[in-house]
């Protein structure tokens, strides 16, 4: 271990599993001298934590790292390092072909190996070439990161599933991260237990498909079997100190009946639902792979709004997917309309390599994609506005995370996800306070603290 002060720049591209890769990161090399930087310029090193889900998001490693160049010569030149990574889901997909593509490379390492980060910092010091690592071994990572973490703030990401094998043909996930897998139960309480006494009081679980968790039942439990996600949210709920839960991202088809009644029955967990369908036609949804048709997702969702009537839902969609003709477009637009969204994301589709997807020869125009995707965007604008405005006049808690923009303000959630602004004392950062809110946009709300009480445990 070496107490020499070094720099550590990470950027993070992509999903929030990969904002927890990046602090898991920090708190692996921290013990070895690494303090964070805000900046690449003086760093000596530099991780670029990666994203494969679409093509634009795989370039911008390639454009960043042209940007990395003349920094590092510049390093070299007055005779200092500056070791370059990458890490995540581009590595994973692309491995050696980087340092081949981009020289200015020293070491890559996959999604399930970053425990191993110093030791590959300290081959790339010695050789080029030796440094890459990009084996499947998921246990491995989270039995040999340190038990501790970093976290700043009040709210804080915790996986707890990696890995797909529901194989949608558009996506890379089952390829980039490999088969499911779940991490025990008592692991997990462990961690966020840790994060508790941080002061973490919000926590939201991670996983490609979160849903399918099955994790290995805490001690004395065994005769249960694996445990699912409503199991484990429930038993997160006792640790004290923590008042909200939520998880992301759901599959419809692991969406089972115990997760629906913690939505009814939990508390802390907050009513906030990621649940995607991608498309509404069902000749789409099956050329996808997605298992399940429109009138499921219809159905399903209905039972979630019964069990919890105020839940926002959230989605991702897909335009332009191979084979997608306008009355197909039409039936998502439809599905929007009929489902009525809180907040969504949406994209083109992006064919991407070793993907069925990629094969199918009905490939859609990227004119119409654009197009399509405008038209759809605007829709669910609209209905994010509309969610926004619904909450006027409504008295919400509040969890404040952290200082606002303008003077004496606070920045907070509410339990559907919304920023909210408020003006109000610094004390209550890290608490639940009411606020009765007055006025919307479509990306926060805001208004006036009414209850300054406090929530404990
Ligand atoms: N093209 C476009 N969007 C994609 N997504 C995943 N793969 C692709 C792709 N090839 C989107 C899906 C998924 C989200 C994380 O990213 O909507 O739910
Ligand atoms: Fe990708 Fe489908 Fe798995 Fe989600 S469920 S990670 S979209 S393969």
């Amino acid at each position: 271990m070496s107490s020499t002060r070094k720099r550590l720049f990470i950027k993070t591209y992509g999903c929030q599993m990969n904002v927890y890769d990046s602090e898991r990161m920090k708190d692996v090399l921290t013990p070895l001298g690494y303090e964070s930087s805000e900046t690449p310029e003086g760093s000596d090193l530099v991780i670029l934590n990666t994203c494969h889900i679409r093509e634009k998001a795989a370039e911008k490693v390639y454009s960043e790292l042209g940007r990395l160049r003349p920094l590092k010569e510049a390093r070299l030149e007055s005779g200092d390092q500056m070791t370059i990574a990458v890490a995540g889901c581009v590595a994973q997909a692309e491995g050696a072909e980087i340092m081949k593509r981009a020289p200015v490379v020293d070491l890559v390492v996959g999604p399930q190996t970053y425990h191993k980060l110093p030791e590959l910092i300290a081959r790339a010091a010695r050789a080029k070439g030796e440094a890459l690592d990009t084996e499947f071994v998921v246990e491995d990572k989270f039995d040999k990161l340190p038990a501790a973490r970093q976290v700043d703030g009040y709210s804080a990401f915790v996986t707890v599933q990696e890995g797909c094998d529901k194989f949608c043909t558009f996506c890379v996930v089952p390829y980039t991260r490999g088969a499911e897998w779940s991490r025990p139960v008592d692991q997990l309480v462990a961690e966020i237990r840790g994060l508790a006494a941080m002061g973490v009081r919000e926590v939201t679980l991670l996983g490609q498909n979160v849903n399918a968790y099955h994790g290995e039942p805490p001690a004395g439990r065994e005769a249960d079997g694996p445990w699912g996600l409503a199991q484990l949210l429930r038993h997160l709920a006792l640790i004290g100190g923590i008042y909200r839960l939520r998880y992301t991202t759901s599959h419809p088809r692991d969406m089972g009946d115990d997760l629906i009644a913690a939505h009814r029955d939990e508390e802390k967990l907050m009513p906030y639902l990621h649940l995607p369908i991608q498309v509404g036609s069902d000749k789409i949804l099956k050329a996808m792979n997605r298992q399940h048709t429109y009138a499921e997702y219809v159905d399903l969702i209905g039972r979630v709004r019964d069990a919890r009537p105020d839940i926002a839902i959230s989605g991702d969609f897909i335009v332009g997917f191979p084979g997608e003709r306008d009355e197909d477009f039409e039936a998502t637009m439809k599905c929007v309309r009929e489902i009525g969204y809180a907040t969504a994301y949406s994209f083109k589709y992006s064919r991407r390599p070793g993907t069925p997807g990629a094969a199918m020869v009905n490939q859609v125009d990227e004119g119409v994609k654009g197009e399509r995707l405008q038209a759809l965007k605007l829709l669910l604008d609209d209905q994010q506005t509309a969610f926004n405005q619904a909450q006027t006049g409504q008295t919400l808690p509040v969890l404040f995370e952290k200082a606002g923009r303008l003077e004496g303000q606070l920045h907070g959630r509410s339990p559907y996800l919304q920023s909210v602004h408020v003006q109000g004392p610094a004390e209550l950062i890290g608490q639940i306070g009411h606020v009765a809110i007055e006025s919307v946009t479509r990306n926060a709300l805001t208004g006036s603290l009414v209850l300054p009480a406090t929530v404990d445990s």
